[in-house]
């Protein structure tokens, strides 16, 4: 990442925290900008604040620890006031690819379970069209390749996550397939067709989910709003 690029996710990171009021349950997101608000959301809490937070992934556990945000699980909080993510494109009404950490699932479970969710980007991730970044589908370990095989149909180009030359494996213990779609002309239709796959556990499809997207720019943070 260049380092313009991580200024602007410093930024907007930091910016999202200026939504937190006291005695909220947070959804913390995953990736390198959620990093950045997790940091000075640790500032608050050492300054006071009184929040806890959902983390949707085990990185995001361990920075949330590391900064002292205090967090529960989402099977005690069930509903939170709001959740702050990042995200991989953003469209203009507000769609989002997600899942380039890896985090997708949990991600969504936790947004879903917000009344609010703030999207933290730098202005690389805004699109006019989603496809660009090859879609993230979380798969069932168990017989994989059937399931890439029928994900193929749908024309695109399913490729197996690998890290480091080993098979990314996920915090729910599937995996991942990219796919290179180029192009995606109806979220809704494709995240539809994509779970009636078996084999299928969750597309990095987030529609109708977000409520507010805080853009990193040049000269300072954008507020989007629907
Ligand atoms: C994690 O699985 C993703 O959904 C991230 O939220 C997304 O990749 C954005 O990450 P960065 O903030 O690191 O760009």
């Amino acid at each position: 990442m260049s380092g313009n690029a991580d200024l602007r996710k410093k930024a907007v990171g930091e910016k999202a925290v200026e939504y937190v009021k006291d005695g909220m349950v947070l959804g913390l997101g995953s990736g390198s900008t959620v990093y950045w608000m997790l940091k000075k959301l640790g500032e608050r809490v050492n300054e006071g604040l009184t929040i806890k937070g959902v983390p949707s992934s085990l990185r995001t556990e361990g920075w949330a620890n590391e900064f002292g945000v205090p967090l529960v699980t989402l099977s005690e909080a069930r509903r939170l006031d709001l959740a702050i993510d990042g995200a991989d494109e953003v469209d203009p009404d507000f769609n989002l690819t997600k899942g380039g950490g890896g985090s997708l699932l949990r991600e969504k479970l936790v947004n879903n379970a917000a009344n609010r969710l703030i999207i933290v980007v730098d202005e690389s991730k805004l699109v006019q069209r989603l496809g660009a970044f090859p879609l993230p589908v979380e798969i069932v370990p168990f017989g994989w390749e059937n399931t890439a095989a029928k994900i193929a149909k749908l024309q695109c180009l399913p490729k197996l996550r690998k890290k480091d030359n080993e098979i990314f494996v996920t915090n729910n213990g599937n995996y991942i397939v990219d796919c290179e779609f180029s192009e995606i002309t109806d979220p809704v239709g494709l995240h539809q067709s994509l779970k009636m796959i078996l084999g299928v556990v969750e597309t990095g499809l987030f529609i109708d989910m977000a409520d507010l997207v805080l853009v990193g720019e040049e000269d300072g943070v954008r507020v989007l709003e629907k």
